[in-house]
């Protein structure tokens, strides 16, 4: 018997149900080429449910989605609520209450997608960045006293267990221990490393200078992991410097792990140095429990319904779910066909530019599929 997947899927506002339409549709693609079933339980939650129920999740959404084997979401964002409102109460919420203490990035330049960055080519951009995911100041401690007097405090605290370092730090290790393979080998290594036995590189990327007691742990933690990962070369940089050569030497990069705001920060720019939002997919995993999967960009509002969103930001998510899954092949052979896709066929990789609408771009994928 094949093997059936539950997933649900959380469309969300504005052009999230347009790209998370084609990712079903490469999803179901995948599965009769691959030989497995997905059975999809749709949730419409996001702005509009919010705005005519006052509700931005039920009270018992964590044990909806956690009879699930993975979450597949679009996009939370609403014109007509005000910020913070939907970021906090669904998609923060989901990523807190699930435990998806990792947020994996990669940043893949894709054949044919351009770059802002001069003289890069595809092989020169290809990093992961694990964010820790639920921490930091995302942790929500704080608060506002003496509010509107010329007097006002605010205070947001910026805190770090051991525990939630270790457990970050443990993944960031492991994946940069696997990610090297025939297909991959040595980002970022010079020869001598090579020839003292590194196969992978780990940068830590921090503000040791400045935020000691943080940045500290975070620096002790990773030395001390560090003797566990002999084949692991790890190097560390400050986020300020880590920007400017992200944007200079992205070849450098193999993985980055780094703590919550810093991780937010970077992958923006690390998003649009391979393509932009159009194409970069991202996951909130629990590696023990019900993981996420969604494009990283918004949910674009004045595109929605145009059907001219670029949906392979999406269809990547549902590699890395496929992937997280169990199902390799048909992740990598998803990531093939997109690679095909930006190669052979898009005109540029922006909304209302691609050449093709939102569908057909989804059907070209399931045709290279
Ligand atoms: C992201 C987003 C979210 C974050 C927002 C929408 C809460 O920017 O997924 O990177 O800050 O994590
Ligand atoms: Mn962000």
């Amino acid at each position: 018997m094949s093997k059936q997947y539950k997933i649900a899927v959380l469309p969300g506002d504005g052009t999230g149900p347009e790209v998370i339409a084609e990712a079903v549709k490469v999803l179901d693609a995948a599965g009769r080429k691959f030989g497995f079933t997905t059975e999809k339980k749709y949730y419409n939650w996001g702005g509009e449910h919010y705005l005519a129920t006052g509700e931005t999740l039920p009270a018992d959404a964590k044990e909806q989605l956690s009879a699930h084997d993975a979450v597949l979401l679009g996009a939370i964002g609403h014109p007509d609520v005000k910020p913070g409102i939907l970021e906090k109460g669904i998609l923060l919420k989901l990523r807190f209450d699930l435990d998806q203490y990792i947020n994996l990035r990669p940043v893949k330049l894709y054949p044919g997608v351009e770059t802002p960055l001069a003289n890069k080519k595809p092989e020169d951009i290809d990093y992961v960045v694990v964010r820790e995911n639920s921490g930091g100041v995302y942790t929500g401690m704080g608060g506002n006293v003496m509010i509107d007097t010329p007097e006002e405090i605010a205070c947001q605290n910026w805190v770090y267990s051991r525990y939630q370092v270790d457990r970050c730090l443990k993944f960031a290790f492991e994946l940069a221990k696997k990610r090297h393979s025939a297909e991959n080998p040595w980002r970022g290594l010079s020869e001598a490393d090579r020839k003292a036995g590194y196969t992978s590189q780990l940068t830590l990327v921090g503000k040791t200078n400045v935020l000691t007691y943080v940045c500290g742990l975070w620096e002790r933690a990773f030395n001390a992991m560090a003797k566990e990962y002999p084949m692991v070369k790890t190097a560390y940089c400050h986020v300020d410097a880590t920007t400017m050569w992200m944007v200079k030497n992205p070849e450098w990069f193999d993985v980055i792990v780094t703590e919550n705001l810093m991780g937010d920060i970077i992958t923006d720019l690390a998003a649009m140095t391979s393509g932009g939002m159009g194409v970069s997919a991202g996951a909130n995993l629990n590696p023990t429990g019900v993981s996420m999967f969604e494009p990283i960009g918004g949910s674009a509002p004045k595109y929605t319904g145009l059907g001219v969103i670029n949906p392979l930001a999406a269809i990547g998510a549902a590699a890395m779910m496929l992937d997280f899954l169990g199902e390799k092949e048909a992740a990598r052979a998803i990531e093939k066909s997109i690679a095909t896709v930006t190669g052979t066929k898009l005109k540029s990789m922006a909304a209302g530019k691609m050449g093709y609408s939102t569908s057909e771009v989804g059907d070209l994928v399931v045709a290279a599929l």
